[in-house]
């Protein structure tokens, strides 16, 4: 088991999870974080699960040099567990966690939304979801999943510091 376990979510986990999953992974190996941080991704919905990610999330991210193998996978409540940082993507992802949760606290505490990792971002801003739209909306998804990583990394370099020894 990884020290530190990061689990993006959003609804299908075939567009935003998956690319969140994608960036944050890549911010970890650049902090030297990779032996003790695993980052992965779920969806609150189950209609993609065994899909790859969506064509269109895949092209954004390999346009800007980020990879992903990627089958999606539906969030399963046991997860709470494995996971120190579960990230929705927006709001509803959010309330949907807090619905699966067996228990207020235990499993609700680190629950977060990604962008109130993002130090720009206003309280409460969303990931929205790009799946009804073009490729601007998956350009503009990437962009604001870059500007929370660096929030990201610190908060898991705050708990490994916390826990160590
Ligand atoms: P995601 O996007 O939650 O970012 O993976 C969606 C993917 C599929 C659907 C909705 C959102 N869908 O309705 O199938």
């Amino acid at each position: 088991m990884p020290t530190y376990r990061i689990t993006c979510v959003c609804l299908g986990n075939i567009c935003r999870s998956p690319m969140a999953e994608a960036v944050l992974r890549r911010h970890v190996q650049h902090a030297g974080l990779a032996g003790q941080v695993e980052v992965d991704s779920a969806g609150t919905a189950g209609y993609h699960v065994g899909d790859d990610a969506d064509r269109r999330a895949l092209a954004t991210l390999l346009g800007a040099g980020y990879d992903l193998a990627h089958r999606a996978r539906k969030f399963d409540a046991d997860w709470f567990d494995q996971s120190h940082l579960i990230l929705a993507m927006d709001q509803s992802n959010y309330a949907d966690l807090l619905d699966l949760a067996r228990e207020v606290g235990a499993d609700t505490g680190h629950v977060r939304l990604l962008r109130s990792f993002d130090p720009t971002a206003d309280p409460g801003a969303e990931v929205p979801d790009p799946y009804y739209g073009g490729a601007d909306g998956f350009r503009e998804v990437l962009a604001m999943i870059e500007r929370a990583g660096a929030g990201v990394v610190d908060h898991v370099r705050s708990h490994l510091a916390a826990t160590a020894g």
